[in-house]
């Protein structure tokens, strides 16, 4: 019988070995599915990287804590780095994992990076300036370098998401994106990565971002279409929580971000909340 350990993927560092694997993969014919991580995987990442399964006959996820997207003040080096969990959860589901090394991905002398326009510049691009200029670069390298033919991105990075659409169109690269839908926790916390970070009350604390998007949502299930009064519904019920700063909560354009003075048709509200020390992001789309 086997253990999990004996159906882990692959895990591999070199650019080379990658092309060849999936060169091979795709004279098989199968098709090439990407999922982007930083690690520390949990069931969010788990979707994704069934939803790739379950539409490509190869799976690669890439673990990659990636410097340029974090800021000078950033928690680049307290990120989790689990890398043999890891590849205990893929086990059975990825095919192969790509962890390159830094010096792989940022040889010395490298200068091009990728900046997405208007999409990249509100919400996290104001509170986080160098971080999409980062995610497009890193995403767009991963992209060339993997070749696959669909990328699995999870809806709770929704701004990132939309960058990574906008880089994808603007500079024709040859990939389908799939935006896969938020998981939580059973009080509704989206599942990220930097939850670890939260100790007991703040993790309890950290439910009313998930109450604050069901509150609006029940807001305009009501008839209510203000995005003034919607955000400041949203934002009291956010702030019952002592440790809570909030510090955008914002309804937006689904595809542009541009800011609305209303909810009609679908709509998005993004919410960026420190808990304590700990930075949270949700969203959800709200439909007249
Ligand atoms: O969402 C993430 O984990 C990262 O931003 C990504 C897409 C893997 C790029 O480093």
């Amino acid at each position: 019988m086997s253990d999990a350990s004996s159906l882990r993927p692959i895990c591999i560092t070199a650019v080379e070995e990658l092309r060849q694997r999936v060169g091979r993969a795709r004279r098989e014919g199968r098709k090439v599915g990407l999922v982007p991580t930083m690690g520390a995987l949990h069931a969010g990442h788990l979707s994704l990287v069934r939803a790739s399964r379950a539409e490509c006959g190869f799976t690669v996820v890439t673990i990659y804590v990636n410097p340029s997207q974090f800021g000078p003040s950033e928690d680049y080096r307290r990120y989790p780095r689990t890398l043999e969990a890891d590849l205990d959860l893929l086990a059975g589901w990825a095919d192969l994992v790509f962890a390159p090394e830094n010096e792989a991905v940022y040889p010395p002398g490298f200068a091009t990076w990728v900046d997405v326009g208007s999409v990249a510049e509100p919400f996290e691009g104001e509170f986080r300036p160098t971080h999409f200029r980062g995610v497009a670069t890193i995403v767009l390298k991963l992209f060339n370098l993997v070749g696959a033919d669909v990328a699995y991105f999870g809806q709770k990075d929704y701004q990132q998401a939309r960058v990574v659409q906008r880089m994808v169109e603007d500079l024709n690269v040859p990939i389908e994106l799939r935006v896969c839908p938020i998981v939580r926790e059973p009080d509704g916390l989206a599942m990220s990565s930097r939850n670890v970070y939260l100790n007991p009350g703040e993790r309890r604390q950290a439910a009313v971002l998930c109450q604050g998007l069901r509150m609006a949502e029940n807001l305009v299930a009501e008839g209510c279409r203000d995005a003034g009064e919607i955000v400041a519904r949203v934002r009291a019920a956010i702030q019952a929580a002592p440790d809570a700063r909030i510090d955008y909560v914002a309804l937006a354009d689904p595809q542009t971000l541009r800011p609305v003075s209303a909810v009609e048709g679908r709509t998005v509200l993004l919410l960026a909340v420190r808990i304590g020390a700990t930075r949270l992001i949700d969203n959800c789309i709200l439909e007249a």
